[in-house]
């Protein structure tokens, strides 16, 4: 990549982000199409949000993802915002031509689980309800998806976010409950969606949400958790001889979709999917 006096930015803001995977698997795609552009990242107190995004309009920056703890901060700064982004509370990605915010977390898991499996009128089980979740259960009853079961530690959380998602009316049939009732839903479910960190790296020998022996061969399980690669679930998937998602495609779906809405492009997913295997130490 040559960085010239033309070269267009585009980049992460949140804290910390020296470990992101995203500055790799968009300079891959760049350097891939032969485009004038380079990703960095910006490690960006909470204070300072707004400059942030008034130094960037001064700078001509073309697009920003938003990582933790900006998600939900940054909104009040935008000019606008994408209506499933509206609906989730949470921004990822914001596209400087008009000031506009959009959450491509979802779309990026409900693609990763769409390789698989079709999502429409599928019995889908999330344990989780925290911004992980959130972006993918809307994704989920936009999808078509037939009964969303939302678990967690905290019931109230899930309960909560049951209730935004029936508000849409994306989706007629949410139920919540504790995760440790988890068992008793998957003898039902087509996919199983796990959105909390267990397993995620340093802590890899976490106990997972669910063993071998309480899934079918049928379910598809899909861990958001991408490092490892392998986590404890989808371990515990393969031995079933269930289908595993890995989480790394949610982060490389996410991105492709950001890429779009910042260049007007179709990413290049093998040469974003390579760069984020090496990144991982897949190859
Ligand atoms: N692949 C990707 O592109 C991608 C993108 C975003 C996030 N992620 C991953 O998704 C995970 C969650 O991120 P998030 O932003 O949703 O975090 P978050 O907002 O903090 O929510 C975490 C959720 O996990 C639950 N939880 C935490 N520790 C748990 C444990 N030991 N056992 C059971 N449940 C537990 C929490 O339950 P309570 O409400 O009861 O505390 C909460 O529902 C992280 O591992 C992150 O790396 C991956």
């Amino acid at each position: 990549m040559k960085i010239k006096g033309s070269t267009n930015i585009v980049g992460l803001i949140g804290h910390p982000v020296e470990h992101s995977f995203s500055p790799p698997m968009h300079n891959a795609a760049f350097d891939k199409l032969n485009m004038d552009y380079a990703y960095v990242a910006f490690d960006v107190d909470s204070n300072n949000l707004k400059s942030a995004i008034d130094g960037a309009k001064s700078l001509n920056i073309k697009g920003f993802n938003v990582t933790i703890p900006h998600k939900i901060g940054i909104m009040q700064f935008l000019d606008e915002i994408d209506e499933v982004a509206s609906l989730i509370g949470a921004v990822n990605t914001i596209d400087f031509k008009n000031l506009k915010g959009y959450n491509t977390d979802g779309i990026g898991a409900v693609r990763a689980i769409e390789e698989v499996t079709n999502i429409k009128n599928k019995n889908v089980v999330v344990a989780g309800a925290g911004g992980a979740s959130r972006a993918i259960s809307f994704y989920l009853a936009r999808y078509g998806a037939d009964t969303i079961t939302l678990l967690n530690r905290n019931v109230d959380r899930a309960m909560n976010l049951a209730e935004d998602i029936l508000d849409s009316g994306l989706i007629t049939e949410i139920k919540s409950d504790s995760i440790s009732e988890i068992n008793s839903y998957l003898s039902d479910a087509d996919i199983l969606v796990d959105t909390t960190p267990r397993g995620m790296h340093p802590h890899t020998d976490d106990e997972p949400i669910a063993r071998a022996e309480n899934m079918q061969e049928d379910l598809v399980v899909f861990d958001a958790v991408y490092n490892p690669n392998e986590t404890v679930l989808i371990k515990e998937a393969i031995k079933a001889g269930a289908k595993p998602v890995y989480g790394i495609k949610m982060l490389l779906y996410q991105g492709a979709e950001s890429f779009k809405i910042w260049t007007g492009r179709k990413a290049p997913i093998d040469v974003m999917e390579k760069a984020l295997g090496e990144t991982l130490n897949l190859e």
